[in-house]
């Protein structure tokens, strides 16, 4: 066979593929932060009814659009549906960096940012938060130039669990008139506090929501993002027409829809956390306080053998030692306090044995 003689652009032969430690995930997930439990019960009963000839048909995108900007207060011009947080971020950031453009980011925080920059010719500008990784507020008004073009927070972040107040937002926007403000809310229902209300009055203000943690839907792949109409008429241009597929459409209305059930699971989840840091405090270790639906704990040097060591006893956690600033660190995604409780005797036993071997 003759070689290939075809080169892909320079900067995808500078980066590398992104391998989300998704094999063998049997036990207890605790590892990516999705909803331990299930979706919607109306979720299931949608799926169970679909007929062989929906799938056969394009799916159609516009009805539960309208539907979802009507639920979160926006105009229906004001929202697109994506497949996923993940494809919002591709085609914003598509749509938007070009050559000599800058993506700023406060690292640590979510992985794809920097993925979906490195498809396009855009530099990332990075700024580190302190040794408590909260937001660093001032050295990122401090890094905007006039090359800024995107400016991505999570919100609250991942792996930290950090947030942003919204008045730090408004003036982070304010600041930067000539860069979009991507406000990730994918934790959002964990925290309480949006910035959605704000979209089209902040012209450059574009927030992103996901179904997959709170709602439980993450094998679905779907995602909004809420932007002025003139923002969104550009991300339309580079957004495939069917990238929510037809499952993901059906099922939306219904899990949109029973909102006690998101209630009640955010409820646990909020309980499940505050009793899981005590017990973090109790084993003496050092947490970061978390508005999300995961905490991030200081394991130390032995940070691999922890996370290899809760597998093996049937929970999965993730090592984020490798992020800036969480050296020996790894995140833990909060579930119900059953599970939590369950977790957390776990860890006991490890952190014991790991002393032993030290
Ligand atoms: C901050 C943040 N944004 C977006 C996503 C991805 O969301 P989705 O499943 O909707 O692509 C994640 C998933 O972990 C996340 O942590």
């Amino acid at each position: 066979m003759s070689e290939l003689r075809v080169r892909p652009r320079r900067r995808v032969q500078s980066i590398q593929e992104y391998h989300p430690p998704l094999g063998g995930r049997g036990g207890l997930r605790l590892d990516f932060n999705e909803n331990t439990v299930a979706s919607s019960p109306r979720v299931r009963a949608v799926l169970g009814a679909i007929s062989a000839e929906a799938l056969t048909l394009y799916p159609e995108r516009g009805p539960v659009e309208e539907m979802v900007a009507q639920q979160l207060g926006l105009q229906p011009g004001q929202l697109a549906l994506t497949n996923g947080v993940d494809e919002a971020i591709h085609v914003l950031f598509s749509a938007f960096l070009d050559e000599g453009d800058e993506l700023l980011l406060p690292v640590p925080t979510y992985t794809m940012y920097e993925v979906y920059a490195s498809a396009t010719e855009a530099s990332v500008v990075r700024v580190r938060s302190g040794g408590d990784l909260q937001f660093p507020c001032e050295r990122l008004m401090e890094a905007i130039t006039p090359r800024t073009k995107i400016i991505a927070i999570a919100n609250p972040n991942s792996p930290t669990g950090a947030v942003v107040a919204r008045e730090t937002l408004m003036e982070i926007a304010a600041r930067a008139p000539q860069a979009l403000l991507l406000v990730d809310e994918a934790y959002f229902h964990f925290y309480g506090k949006t910035v959605i209300d704000l979209v089209g009055k902040i012209p450059n203000l574009v927030v992103a929501r996901t179904f997959s943690k709170a709602y439980g839907l993450a094998g679905l792949r779907i995602g909004a993002l809420a932007a002025s109409e003139e923002v969104l008429r550009w991300v339309r241009r580079v957004l495939s027409p069917y990238s929510v597929n037809a499952l993901a459409l059906a099922c939306l209305p219904a899990a949109v829809e029973d909102a006690e059930y998101v209630e009640k699971y955010v409820a646990e989840v909020c309980a499940a956390r505050a009793e899981f840091e005590r017990a973090m405090d109790g084993f003496g270790i050092r947490r970061w306080p978390s508005e999300a639906n995961f905490i991030l704990i200081e394991v130390g040097a032995q940070h691999r053998e922890f996370a290899t060591a809760m597998h093996a006893r049937g929970v999965l956690v993730r090592d984020r030692s490798s992020d800036p600033g969480c050296d020996g660190c790894v995140r833990i995604t909060i579930g119900t306090r059953e599970q939590m409780r369950r977790a957390a005797v776990v860890m006991r036993v490890v952190l014991d044995e790991l002393k032993g071997v030290e």
